[in-house]
């Protein structure tokens, strides 16, 4: 084939290929935590010193260095060509690869969302002839206008059907296995994953189906059946009904995030359609950078219990992180053993949009919860308070709700502000704490400015963490001129433009770039495993101290010029303006 494979194709089929899997298909891996571990197929050994991280989408060996990405895995270990380890990646995956062809850059997964389309729509039709199914939706209160407009199906019971009407070939049935439609046997015989299930669709952004969930109609288990990852459809990345919410409202004021499929279907039924919900997994960055991305006010609305409250608390240490100036983010209990849906039903819409504004600020429900894990009334319960707030504290960005916040904790401990500061400060200060290596943990950090080792840091970091790039001000970094500067600016705008790229993704970015092999080693180094570290608050530090370094040369420069008598009138102003900012933030 000839024509270059775009570099979006690229981006893509890194983000989404599944390293664990490419590489478990050659190597014995074992789950060890996030990542997986192994023998290392580059060097002869005996104990497993070999990493994969899925989430990163990268391998490294602390034995003899060896690491890359799923596609430098393919090019070392079955030593292909580059081109070659990009076909075998999309074949396993069941996409094409594209060639740019002047202008027009081919579409390859044109075929799988085709064939999840074309699923959706006979899973929708078999509807039509199942009356269980059909009362089984009744029952459940959906009209049949909701039913359309969520494209609520079935799938009827029965091994075979989706198998016999889709797998008419070879290629269709890699294409079947490759949405998740089918499972494969040992004996390398195919069957359907959804049987006699109500079939919720799962819509991107752009209204492709990319997944599905199944229902079962009687009480079996699993109650709900998900599709697996695929190369369209990642859980920790979709949210259900967004897509639905954007059609039915011209603008969106505030979304409620709930957890199941019939919450959204139930809300929506009785008018409220700002309504999405994660698939049975704990609210990520991703969703939250999604939700934030359509409007500035989300409502998390839990069960009441204990499993409810729980959630919530763990939505509420995702979106720390999160918190901007104009974002609101709150949280409603529903009373115990009732989700949104059957309040709905029960109470109606007036009611739950009530409950909607009553909802619990962040703020109050994280003090509550606080509150209630210590013993308010002692010395000790309210300095175990002030330590419990500390990690929790570290994660939102600087700004002025940060500030509030810190002083209102530092009210309810009773503590001067300062003091409560000062106290969280030092818990940055004192990152690396438990590592999963301690051999390799990091070396201590020089901590004076003017030290190019900051950058490394910085590239480091982001290479490590690229979501905690997000919110830098590139900026900052104009006049620093340090080796390593440019790069490190380049990252930081890649990872802004592309908010789900991983550290494989930017290393196949700069594959062929001359700074590629460094990029590499870096990613490799290992960073503390802490919950407390924060990537995104180390490079945010690291960034000002590049900031106050550039200032104090370009200060250095223009006094060295004074004293030759060589300052010209702007650079005399200039120099008065840069020495009067720097005796507040010297
Ligand atoms: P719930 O168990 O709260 O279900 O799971 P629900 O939404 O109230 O379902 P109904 O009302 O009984 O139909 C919440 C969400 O967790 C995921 C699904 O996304 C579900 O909507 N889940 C739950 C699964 O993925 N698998 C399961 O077996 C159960
Ligand atoms: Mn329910």
């Amino acid at each position: 084939m000839s024509g270059l494979i775009p570099q979006h194709f690229i981006d893509d089929l890194i983000t989404r290929a599944d390293i664990a899997e490419v590489v478990g298909r050659r190597v014995q891996l074992k789950k060890a935590g996030k990542e997986f571990k192994g023998c290392c197929p580059f060097h002869d050994e005996k104990t497993p010193s070999f990493t994969v991280s899925p989430d990163k989408g990268f391998y490294h060996c602390f034995g003899c260095g060896a690491h890359g990405t799923a596609i430098g895995f393919l090019m070392e270990h079955d030593h292909m060509d580059f081109v070659d380890a990009v076909e075998s990646l999309a074949n396993s995956m069941g996409i094409e690869v594209p060639r740019e062809e002047g202008q027009r850059p081919a579409r390859s997964y044109d075929a799988l969302f085709e064939l999840v389309a074309r699923a959706g729509r006979y899973f929708e039709s078999q509807l039509k002839g199942n009356q269980a199914a059909i009362e089984y939706i009744k029952a459940r209160g959906i009209d049949g206008g909701t039913a359309k407009r969520f494209g609520i199906g079935y799938a009827p019971a029965g091994w075979s059907n989706v198998l016999d009407k889709f797998g008419t070939s070879r290629e269709a049935i890699d294409r079947l296995l490759a949405a998740g439609l089918i499972i494969r046997k040992d004996n390398g015989q195919h069957y359907d994953r959804f049987r006699d299930r109500i079939m919720f669709p799962i819509r991107d952004s752009r209204g492709r189906v990319i997944g599905f969930g199944g229902r079962v109609l009687a009480d079996e288990e699993p109650k709900y059946l998900n599709s697996p990852e695929t190369v369209l459809f990642h859980k920790g990345r979709e949210l259900y009904g967004l897509y639905e919410a954007r059609q039915a409202l011209r603008s969106i004021e505030r979304l409620v995030i709930v957890e199941g499929y019939m919450d959204v279907i139930g809300l929506a039924r009785h008018g409220i359609d700002f309504v999405t919900a994660t698939l049975g997994t704990a609210t990520t960055d991703e969703h939250l950078n999604r939700v934030f991305r359509v409007c500035e006010e989300i409502v998390f609305c839990f069960d009441g219990d204990r499993a409810g409250r729980a959630a919530a608390w763990r939505a509420l240490e995702n979106a720390l992180p999160q918190i901007r100036q104009g974002r609101q983010i709150r949280f409603v209990f529903l009373p115990d053993g009732q989700d949104p849906d059957s309040f709905v039903q029960e109470h109606g819409a007036g009611a739950f949009e009530e409950a909607l504004n009553t909802a619990l600020p962040l703020s109050d429900f994280l003090i509550e919860e606080l509150s209630r894990q210590v013993d308010m009334n002692s010395v000790d319960g309210l300095a175990r308070m002030a330590e419990l707030a500390r990690p929790l504290l570290s994660k939102i960005p600087a700004g002025v709700y940060k500030e509030l916040l810190t002083e209102r904790l530092a009210g309810v401990v009773g503590l001067p502000t300062e003091k409560l500061e000062s106290i969280i400060r030092k818990d940055v200060a004192r990152q690396p704490k438990h590592s999963s290596m301690p051999a390799a943990r990091p070396k201590p950090r020089a901590r004076g400015t003017g030290n190019p080792s900051i950058i490394r840091r910085a590239i480091t970091l982001l290479l490590h963490q690229p979501g905690a790039g997000q919110s830098l001000d590139v900026e900052k970094l104009v006049g620093v001129s340090k080796p390593g500067a440019d790069l490190l600016r380049d990252l930081i705008e890649t990872v802004q433009a592309e908010p789900t790229i991983t550290t494989a993704g930017l290393l196949e970015r700069w594959r062929s770039h001359e700074d590629g092999r460094h990029l590499g080693t870096l990613a490799a180094t290992e960073l503390p495993e802490s919950e407390e570290f924060d990537a995104g608050a180390e490079l945010a530090n690291c960034i000002a101290q590049l900031a106050v370094t550039a200032r104090k040369d370009r200060i250095d420069f223009l006094i060295e010029k004074q004293t030759l008598k060589d300052l010209s009138e702007l650079e005399r102003s200039e120099l008065r303006a840069l020495s009067q900012g720097s005796a507040f933030s010297g």
